[in-house]
């Protein structure tokens, strides 16, 4: 085999020391051997390099080695932990002892192989290992090969920053192997990108434009393995290798060429920093979870953006970084979800960023130094430039004011400009011109993601070339006559999502010939991303074909990819559907003249959609020479064969609606503008604007052919106009109602905008948006069926400061900035939002139109701090939808879930009915099925774009059946929660009871079920099991709340994984968890979650070893109404220790994926599953958490192994927690898995472990793991794993260690010998294996001996009660809110606050009651009244408990008049309401549903006869309705109100005092120990104590 490559060789600081190629391992191990000889070679890489790689390094250096006759040197390697963090002085020190150990002297030469990280921290090592030794880079990431493996910089970082301690250390060599980036994840080649696109910014526009065109080549290159060496040498190398590498040479040279001249970073050298500015500030906030390449991709544009608003740089230029950085997959803003789900993204404010520029080190002094961009491949000066804060300041912020000052008078000013160009216009022009012959420079183009795709793909048709002159105002292309011809084989032609450039280049395709397939490629395939495959084509490509051309659809029938022949277009007669869209009249019409015939052009199938781009469409080829005529009356088209020929210059028409906005400030402000490029001969609807509306609002407008000129009248004079259609320029209305706000005359100052209705369903409901935008600044407005009317008010009794919300719509966001013109300091919220056609709006109205235009920083919003939930991408706030058969509880489930999130419910058939004014019923009746669902579908749009966040919908049952309706809701899955409801068939049918006897639809519901099951599925991306029928309530109560609240992003996860804190699961290893469910409590004492062993699970009766969905979503159903603890989900392998077939990998991620749509909140994912599957999974997890394991049943792993590592890393990488398990042989294997640990948790940003050695002997692992230690319970059929332990077990052991000291908790109070606290307490310790103890402390008052108690190390807490609640507070240092509002103490917690132990009050009486209430009457929500008898402490407590759980009324009864109005005093924001008589509620005022009582006793009575008691009238209750009384006196256990209560009104709920004890007790327990308290054990205990005693 020929191992000697072709290398390309850069040279750096004058030596041609950096060697480029691909499959270079031989060469390099040759190179280093002969040309750096030594003693011993040390190859430094880490664990995830060295699975690719390492092997063939050691074979290469091995026989390189066996050449030599001298003496042999040693090759060694050593791999570490990948990952920033391993770059530091203990990752040094690591290397270092290595080559202590092995010996190794002077001489050595270390070779570091792998990314920036290795590159950094092993050069680092070579600069001071014996005072400096030789050596080598082999970078293996993109980013090291092109920037940090060149320049000799060497660093690890500290905790006091990044990079803080290095040398200059210069390498022998550095190879760029570019076959490495093979492997290389997308993600991280996207990172180096991002440096190799901001060289070609700062240097050489060449190189820019070739990154800007090719992403789809350059791709290809690292996509398709290169298998046999190919690209070895130049013979086998691809198109795409050959870019790669000259792209990687090109930046290398740039970098290696300023470091010539500045190496150690003084002036030209900063320039490299472009970008890294700002980037840097973004990086120091998201780091680690954004790469700094992608900080910097954002910082890029940011920068451009200051340069744009300094006048320094083009847009064009803006734009093109913006695409090109985009097409390698870098985030361009911070708007990117990327960044917004990262969790630090809320620190990104303004002020935040500026001031960690503060510390940079290009600045002067305290100015700020940016690299400025002059065009693409320049700066503004040789260096940094310094920028002041303000500046940078704007451009960082969301929102944006003009500034206004009415005190001057504009009145003179005449701007002159030209607004962006026209979209449709552009794209024409770019076929017409390229198509023509000779040469024609195109002025005004707009630079978008079509042209730019246009452009490409007519370059690689090689049917026409291009040149930017003016900086890229000006394309020059030079046509190609219409000759084209197949691209090169292999490359296709990559659309994105242009639509406009799909459809022309179809037919622009068709027209290369047979004779110009000349470069081996048979057909030119189109193609583009996911979205463009789902884009209709097809009445295009039949015409076509009919007509002759042979194209095949490569995937779905309809759609791109397309492959077309080159056999030229027939011609004659051809037949088009033009009713879908005009675009593909005019891409024949576009390309008609170069047909074999001359082409007659038929539109058919019905009427033709928008006429007048057609008519764009023929002018405009009448400008390069080719005249269409068209039929009178007919829609048939005649174009004559002809050759287009090329204008020397066709300025591309401004857009109109664009062009509205500098004219509407003329207007407003009583200034002049004139537009060039627009005019009367204009064909675009909104150019009528000037003289249709301005004109009559009494603007003075001249309009040429090409140009426009609009005169505003005095500021305040503008006229209100009455009735204006605005059919034939609808995109104009939001501009014409911005200066309708300020018109003033006719009737009552309106102005009637109609002709508008289709602007409802644009980005936004235009017309909602404008009457609740105008109605902020106090501008009245009415709605009407086609528009709306705005009656105007003087400009200067504007609302001023108003924040506009643009919903993020561009023409929202552009109308209100003329309105913010004349009215001060208006806020528009979203500026970005402009970007999409006009994206330096505000730079324009600053540079051009001369307002002052700042930038505010708003709130930041509450971020969704985490992804999805079974989708790919989602905002926290999105509206929740429920879809499910009629009767599977949509509308109860959606009322609960949205009492639970706190959100609007809707139930879609009442919207449906509220807007038709007839129900559904009567509407089917009416008008039929069909016309049902299609207004059913239009409701569902609606609903989306009104109500798309912050509600809860629960849709009809129906909605699934049209495949409109279901594609609206899969598309809105794809961003939002979309549940399915699921009840059992045989449930609903009961349910429905006599309904289903009338078959409503006409077939049997079940029928119905089976038809609508599987679109159900396909358009939900959750499940929820409704159970109603079988738990009565509760428990459905519980599980809606935490469902709902899973998908919105508050997971139930275990509190306890967190550092410092210790965390357990219990594994449920049954074939059916059913049996167990009774048990639940004992098996999870004292645990966080519970593991379901999905593998173990087998239905009765099914045959195979994989249970079925079905059975699997019925179990953890089932889980769900026995406990609240959080599930994990396990499918383990048998390979893995458990019962899953391992063949079956598909299956088990089926399951997985099961997990996620039922919102588990943590699933197991064995690591050696299919990388691949597990992203998916990954991606798609939302807000359940991935617990990434790897178990050794071998028992040869060893915890000091590179395996251990680099399972480590893979684990870390793919999951949020990471699960090790060994096996221990002995205990030091235990203490071996304990030092493992400790490093990897001293990792920035690492990952909570489970690391545990099975075995007896690894027992000691499963005492010291402090995250999900896996326990067993003696109840359980067997132990899941061998060693396990139980949780009480494993608390006396940590007790024994000195890891669990014992606490002493004590109950305060004087008497307090009959209390059940000690009880309450001590049984929930006994149980739990908690070392701790509960005792009475019975003290006169409060003096030396309790604050002795208070002060001792090991007090754990305290119980407060009569009569110390408030004596105490002296001694502590500090009240929770509600021991605050209630104004007494029962409960000490000691807790540690900057380092310091200090001591906490807080009451729990309030929750006792409040949990009381909530537990015995879930379905009481927020009593309409309520009544509290008693105004002593406990009543304080009482009203909190009514207050938070929102009480309307509070009804306060007290013997003593004088003490309930002092508690009305004390709370001033509580509805209280005080009586006098406990019989009649104030002003016929709702009786209370909810009554507590907290006198003893004794102080009631139901006995008329008895005059010391407040007698209780049978009134007390209202017996038809549901309620709750609490009695809060402790004894007798039944009290005159309880058994009043019996008798009056047996549908209440009673709770007895010593109920309300215990539910405060367990809160007390939970807060004193972190731990659930063990209830049924502990009630037990107390109430069989407290029966005894009475
Ligand atoms: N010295 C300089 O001038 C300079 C310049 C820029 C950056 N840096 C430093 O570089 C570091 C970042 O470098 P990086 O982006 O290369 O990160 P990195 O070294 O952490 O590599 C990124 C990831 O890719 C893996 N990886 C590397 N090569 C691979 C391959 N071929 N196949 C599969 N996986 C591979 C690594 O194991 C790692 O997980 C930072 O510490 C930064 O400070 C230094």
């Amino acid at each position: 085999m020929d191992t000697v490559p072709d290398i390309l060789k850069v040279s750096i600081l004058g030596r041609e020391s950096i060697h480029c190629g691909f499959h270079l391992i031989p060469y390099i191990a040759r190179t280093v051997l002969t040309t750096l000889p030594a003693s011993v070679y040390v190859l430094v890489t880490d664990t995830n390099v060295a699975q690719f790689y390492l092997s063939a390094f050691e074979k290469a250096f091995s026989a390189e080695i066996n050449k030599l006759s001298s003496a042999k040197p040693r090759f060694l390697s050593r791999i570490i932990l990948p990952g920033e963090t391993t770059k530091s002085r203990e990752g040094k020190a690591d290397i270092e002892d290595f080559l202590l150990l092995e010996r190794c002297t002077r001489d050595t030469v270390i070779l570091a192989l792998g990314g920036g990280v290795i590159g950094d921290l092993v050069g680092f090592v070579a600069a001071t290992f014996m005072r400096g030794v030789r050596f080598v880079q082999i970078p293996t990431t993109l980013l090291a090969m092109v920037d940090s493996s060149v320049g000799g910089k060497t660093a690890i970082d500290t905790p006091a920053g990044k990079n803080l301690i290095g040398a200059f250390w210069q390498p022998e060599y550095i190879f760029i192997d570019a076959a490495f980036l093979e492997s290389l994840p997308e993600r991280e080649f996207s990172n180096g990108m991002a440096e190799v696109v901001k060289t070609a910014a700062i240097w050489d526009e060449t190189e820019f434009t070739s990154l800007e065109t090719n992403a789809q080549l350059i791709y290809n290159a690292i996509r398709t393995p290169s298998t046999g060496y190919a690209g070895r040498h130049i013979s086998t190398r691809s198109t795409s290798q050959s870019l790669l590498l000259s792209v990687i040479r090109g930046s290398i040279y740039v970098k290696s060429h300023i470091v010539t001249i500045d190496e150690r970073e003084t002036g030209l050298r900063n320039l490299v920093n472009f970008g890294h500015t700002i980037g840097h500030a973004i990086e120091a906030v998201l780091t680690p979870h954004m790469l700094h390449g992608e900080c910097v991709s954002i910082g890029m544009i940011f920068e451009a953006e200051v340069a744009r608003a300094m006048g320094v740089l083009k847009q064009v230029a803006v734009g093109r970084l913006v695409r090109c950085l985009r097409a390698y997959g870098l985030p361009v803003s911070l708007a990117d979800q990327r960044v917004s789900r990262c969790p630090g993204a809320r620190g990104l404010g303004v002020d935040r960023l500026l001031d960690i520029m503060r510390v940079d080190k290009k600045n002067s002094g305290p100015q700020k130094k940016v690299v400025i961009l002059s065009r693409i491949g320049a700066t503004y000066e040789q260096k940094a430039t310094a920028v002041d804060d303000a500046l940078i300041a704007k451009v960082l912020s969301e929102a944006v004011t003009v500034k206004v000052d009415l005190s001057t008078t504009l009145g003179t000013q005449h701007v002159k400009m030209a607004t962006p160009g026209s979209k449709s216009i552009s794209n024409r022009a770019l076929v017409l011109a390229a198509l023509a012959q000779g040469t024609c420079k195109l002025k005004n183009l707009l630079h978008s993601d079509d042209t730019q795709v246009m452009m490409a793909a007519l370059q690689e048709l090689k049917g026409a070339s291009f040149a930017w002159e003016d900086g890229g105002e000006t394309l020059v292309v030079t046509g190609g006559a219409g000759a084209l011809q197949v691209p090169t084989a292999g490359t296709e032609i990559y659309l994105g999502n242009a639509g406009t450039a799909a459809r022309f280049l179809t037919t622009v395709c068709s027209l290369v010939s047979p004779s110009a397939a000349t470069n081996a490629g048979t057909a030119t395939v189109i193609t583009g991303n996911a979205r463009m495959k789902q884009r209709p084509i097809g009445p295009l490509v039949d015409a076509l074909r009919a007509n002759g051309s042979e194209i095949t659809y490569n995937e779905s029938e309809g759609c791109l990819p397309l492959s077309i022949a080159p056999k030229g277009l027939q011609g004659g007669v051809i037949r088009l559907a033009a009713s879908v869209s005009s675009q593909y009249v005019s891409s024949i019409l576009l390309c008609a003249p170069y047909a074999r015939e001359a082409v007659t052009l038929e539109l058919v199938g019905g009427a033709v959609i928008s006429q007048p781009y057609i008519d764009m469409t023929i002018a405009m080829m009448r400008t390069f020479g080719v005249i269409v005529t068209r039929d009178p009356g007919t829609d048939i088209y005649r174009i004559p064969q002809g050759t287009y020929m090329n204008p020397a210059q066709y300025a591309i028409e401004s857009d109109a609606s664009s062009a509205t906005y500098p004219l509407a400030i003329a207007a407003i402000t009583g200034t002049t503008c004139t537009l060039e490029n627009i005019g009367s001969a204009s064909l675009q609807g909104d150019a009528r604007f000037a003289v249709d509306v301005l004109a009559r609002m009494g603007c003075e407008v001249v309009q040429t052919a090409n140009e426009t000129t609009v005169t505003g009248p005095k500021r305040g004079e503008l006229k209100a106009i009455g009735e204006v259609d605005m059919e034939p320029m609808t995109d104009a209305f939001l501009t014409a109602c911005a200066l309708a706000a300020v018109a003033q005359g006719g009737e009552g100052n309106t102005t009637r905008i109609i002709g508008i209705a289709n602007q409802r369903v644009k980005e936004c409901n235009r017309i909602k948006a404008m009457i609740d935008q105008l109605a902020k600044f106090g501008v009245q407005t009415k709605e009407l069926d086609d528009g709306l009317e705005v009656y105007g008010r003087p400009f200067n009794t504007l609302t001023r400061g108003a924040s506009v919300h643009c919903y993020d719509d561009h023409r929202v966001a552009m109308a209100f900035s003329v309105l913010g013109t004349i009215v001060p300091d208006t806020i528009i919220e979203e500026k970005r939002c402009v970007e999409k056609t006009w994206p330096n709006w505000w730079d324009d109205l600053e540079n051009k139109i001369g307002l002052k235009v700042g930038g505010i920083e708003l709130p930041r919003a509450e971020s969704s701090t985490a992804a999805t939930s079974g989708t790919p991408s989602r905002a926290a706030s999105a509206s929740v939808i429920l879809i499910g058969m009629r009767g599977s509880g949509k509308t109860h489930v959606g009322t609960l879930a949205s009492a639970a999130l706190s959100r609007r419910f809707i139930d879609a058939d009442a919207y449906f009915e509220a807007k038709h004014n007839i129900g559904v019923r009567e509407f089917v009746r009416v008008n039929g099925w069909p016309a049902f669902r299609t207004a059913e579908t239009e409701s569902l749009k609606e609903i989306i774009q009104e109500a798309g966040t912050g509600h809860v919908i629960s849709m009809g049952g129906g909605i699934v059946e049209t495949p409109q309706a279901r594609d609206v809701l899969k598309n809105y899955a794809k961003t939002g929660p979309v549940v399915h409801v699921l009840r059992d068939i045989e449930e609903i049918v009961s349910y429905l009871g006599d309904e289903t006897a009338r078959p409503a639809y006409g077939e049997p519901i079940t029928e119905v079920f089976k038809r609508r099951e599987p679109w159900f599925v396909e358009c939900a991306n959750y499940d929820f099991s409704n159970h109603i029928t079988v738990d009565g309530g509760e428990a459905t109560n519980a599980e809606i709340s935490r469902f709902f609240k899973h998908i919105i992003g508050q997971p139930n996860l275990a509190e306890n994984v967190a550092a410092g804190k210790r965390s357990y699961f219990v594994a449920l290893t049954y074939p059916d968890v059913m049996p167990a469910l009774r048990h639940m409590s004992d098996l999870t004492t004292g645990v966080d979650a519970v593991e379901l062993r999905v593998d173990l699970l087998r239905a009765p009766d099914a045959l195979g070893a994989i249970p079925s969905q079905a059975y699997v979503t019925a179990q953890v159903a089932a889980l769900r109404r026995a406990t609240s603890l959080p599930i994990i989900f396990t499918v383990r392998t048998i390979s893995q220790g458990g019962a899953f077939p391992d063949n079956s990998e598909k299956d088990a991620f089926e399951l997985l994926g099961l997990a996620l749509r039922l919102g588990v909140e943590y699933i197991d994912v064995e690591i050696s599953a299919s990388e691949r599957l597990i992203t998916e999974l990954a991606a798609r997890k939302g807000f359940s958490q991935i617990i990434a394991s790897w178990h050794d049943w071998s028992g040869k792993m060893k915890w000091t192994e590179d395996v251990v590592r680099s399972k480590y890393a893979l684990a870390s990488r793919l999951g949020d927690i990471v699960k090790i398990v060994g096996k221990a042989d002995t205990l030091q294997d235990n203490f071996a898995l304990h030092d493992f640990v400790a490093k990897a948790n001293l990792q920035r940003g690492a990952k909570p472990i489970i690391a545990i050695n099975m075995g007896v002997e690894g027992q000691m692992s499963r005492i010291l793991n402090a995250t999900l230690s896996p326990v067993t319970h003696p109840l359980l059929p067997s132990k899941a794993a061998p060693g396990q332990l139980s949780f009480a077990q494993i608390q006396k052991a940590l007790n024994l260690l000195g890891q669990l000291p014992a606490r002493r908790y004590f109950l305060f109070g004087n008497p307090i010998a009959h209390s059940m606290s000690p009880t309450l307490h001590n049984a929930g310790f006994e149980v739990l294996g908690l070392p701790h103890t509960y005792e009475l402390l019975e003290t006169a008052n409060v003096g030396e001996e309790l604050k002795a108690t208070l002060a001792a190390p090991d007090f754990g807490g305290a119980s407060v009660t009569i009569p110390f609640k408030l004596d105490v507070i002296p001694l502590l240092d500090k009240l929770s809110p509600a021991a605050e509002a209630i104004g007494a103490v029962n409960t000490i917690i000691p807790v540690i606050e900057g380092g310091n132990r200090i001591l906490c009050g807080d009451n729990t009486d309030w929750l006792g009651i409040r949990e009381s209430i909530r537990s015995c009457a879930p379905s009481i929500g927020a009593p309409a009244a309520a009544l509290v008898i008693g105004a002593g402490g406990t009543a304080r407590a009482a009203i909190f408990a009514l207050q938070s759980l929102g009480a309307q009324c509070i009804y306060l009864f007290n013997r003593t008049a004088s003490k309930a109005q002092a508690l009305v005093e004390a709370f001033p924001d509580a509805p209280i309401k005080l009586i006098e008589t406990l019989d009649v509620w104030p002003a016929e005022g709702p009786s209370p549903t909810v009554i507590v009582s907290t006198v003893p006793a004794s102080a009631t009575t139901i006995d008329s006869t008895n005059p010391g008691a407040v007698l209780l009238p049978l009134a007390l209750f209202d017996a038809t309705t549901n309620g709750v009384v609490v009695d809060m006196a402790y004894k007798p256990a039944v009290t005159p109100l309880l058994m009043l209560a019996k008798s009056a009104a047996p549908k209440w709920a009673r709770v007895m005092g010593v109920e309300v004890l215990l539910e405060q007790g367990y809160i007390q327990f939970e807060t004193w120990t972190g731990r659930r308290c063990p209830k049924h054990v502990v009630s037990k205990s107390v109430l069989e104590k407290y029966f005894a005693a009475a």
